[in-house]
This record gives C-alpha cells, structure tokens and sequence, in this order.
C-alpha cells in the first residue's frame, strides 16, 4: 500500500474525478490508515511503498504492477501523469528481491490484471492494451482471460468485478468464486464469464456505482465500501464476512479499498544485494 500524502485531484483521467472539488487530505489519510489497520487486523502483512511528490494517484496500489509467483510485471500507464508510477513501483520490488519483469504495453497492474486461480483475468478498453494481455501471459506463466470493459465508469477490471475466492493464485479453478456487474462487459466478454463461472454473484448498478466491487477479498473477509449494502448482503448470504471500511474521500479519484492494495503473491527469489546485476531482471525481449 502506498500513503496518501501527495494524494489529490488535480487532473481528470476518469468519471469519478473532479479537479475542481478540493480533497480532504487529513481525511484521505485517517481513511487510508483505517483501510491499512483493518487489512493487518484481519491477520494480512501490509508493506508501505514511499510516496513520491507530484503522483498524486501512487496511492492506488493496485495499478502499481502485478504479482504473481515472486514475480513482478510492471504497470505501464495511459495517461502521462501517472507514467512515473511504474518504474516507482518496480524499484520497490527489485529493491525487496523480487523477479521484476519489464513491459512494452499499456497496462494498469492490477487494476486490470486479476488473479483467480490458475488464470489471470484481464481487462481491456479504457486502459490496459489487449497486445498487453499476452504479454502478461508470456511473462507470468499463466493463462489470461481477455475482458471487454465498455462502461466509462467502469475503466479498470477491479471498478467491475471482484474476486472473491481463487485471488492468491493458487486455488484449484473449481473452487474460485467472482462477483462482476454485466453491463460493465462486451457481450461477448459476458459469455466468457458465463461460461466461466456459471455460478457466479451477479451484482447491481446499485452495488458497483459506489465502487463496491472495488473489494479486496482473502477468500472470506470481503473488505468493501460500506455503501455497497445491497453487495454486502448477498456475500453474506453466500457465506462470506463483510467488512464495511469507508473511503469515500480516495472514491473522489475513482478508487476504492481494492485500487490502494496491492497483492503481493509469492515470496522474493533474489538475494537483496543482487538488484543491481545487470541480467537480474527477466526482460520482455
Ligand atoms: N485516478 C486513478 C486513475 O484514474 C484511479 C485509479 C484506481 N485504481 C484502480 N485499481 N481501479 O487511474
């Protein structure tokens, strides 16, 4: 996770966010540690990643590049203003012994590359490259489930889809369980998660316009929007433990608790000292 010191609204790269409408930045902070402390509560490690000065948007984690099996493949950003997050994001892996994985396409980490077992699902459209999506495939070793997204509001995999059991990587593919908006996907796109996952929670307009499938899920704690009551309800009727936090002042940049949290999956393969040997980092040659 990364503190939201720089944190603001100071340009406009999604519906949700409105420059002219100040931010609440001791409000941001008091939230952000609530989400922090709720998360390590619920028995998860959370490492801080040192925010920088002029990337006001760092604090969205999840865009910050994709882990699996120790290995980090780094986000490339859309827009100019975030750029820098990438390699900000990638130095901290290299920095901690992780395998680090350079790209050459668009894609917002997380945000639109979601673990469920043994599969990556991955969104496309409004951010993250489809050229991208093969070549998270190559470079993570996993089969990737190209996803439409084709709501503006909707503009990274984790606004229109959670999941809600296989996100560690390892769970066999019958046991994973997601919860997604339809309307948010291509038709197409809506059979392949039909298909997928014929028993999945289909959720409301009602949950997702307040970003409630925007949750982080260790497959039984569901950490969400506590504005999301109707979501809420259904995941407790299928057996899951809702745990409302409200971060409604980092909402005003189009995020919630999913987009500041990234997963860390996989333990680091390097030794430290090793980061600076050229040949270190696998490269997408
Ligand atoms: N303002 C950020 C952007 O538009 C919000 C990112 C939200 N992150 C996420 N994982 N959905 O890029």
């Amino acid at each position: 996770m990364c503190p939201p010191t720089y944190f603001t609204v100071s340009y406009e790269i999604n519906p949700w966010m409105d420059p002219s409408v100040p931010v609440d930045a001791a409000r941001a902070t008091a939230q952000w540690e609530h989400l922090r402390d709720t998360l390590r509560d619920l028995g998860h490690h959370v490492e801080e990643i040192e925010p920088e000065p002029g990337l006001p948007d760092m604090v969205y984690a999840a865009n910050g590049a994709t882990v699996i099996d120790g290995v980090a493949y780094e986000a490339w950003f859309r827009f100019p203003e975030r750029a820098a997050e990438g390699p900000a994001y990638l130095r901290w892996f290299s920095d901690h012994g992780y395998v680090t994985a350079k790209a050459r396409h668009v894609n917002e980490g997380e945000g639109d590359l979601l673990t469920c077992g043994s599969r990556v699902l991955a969104g496309h459209g409004p951010r993250t490259d489809v050229a991208a999506h093969r070549e998270a495939a190559r470079l993570l070793g996993r089969e990737v489930v190209s996803l439409e997204l084709v709501d503006p509001r909707f503009y990274h995999l984790d606004t229109a889809l959670t999941v809600l059991r296989g996100n560690d990587g390892g769970t066999p593919d019958a046991d994973c369980d997601v919860a997604y908006l339809p309307a948010a996907f291509s038709p197409e796109s809506r059979e392949v998660l039909e298909d997928l996952f014929p028993d999945a929670l289909i959720a409301t307009d009602e949950d997702a316009e307040v970003l409630g499938l925007n949750a982080v899920s260790d497959g039984r704690h569901v950490v969400l929007n506590p504005a999301a009551t109707r979501y809420a309800a259904a995941l407790r009727e299928r057996g899951y433990e809702p745990v409302g936090v409200d971060t409604s002042e980092l909402l005003r940049g189009g995020g919630g608790a999913k987009c500041c949290t990234l997963e860390v999956r996989g333990e680091p393969r390097l030794p430290v000292a090793s980061r600076d040997t050229p040949g270190a980092a696998v490269r997408s040659a």
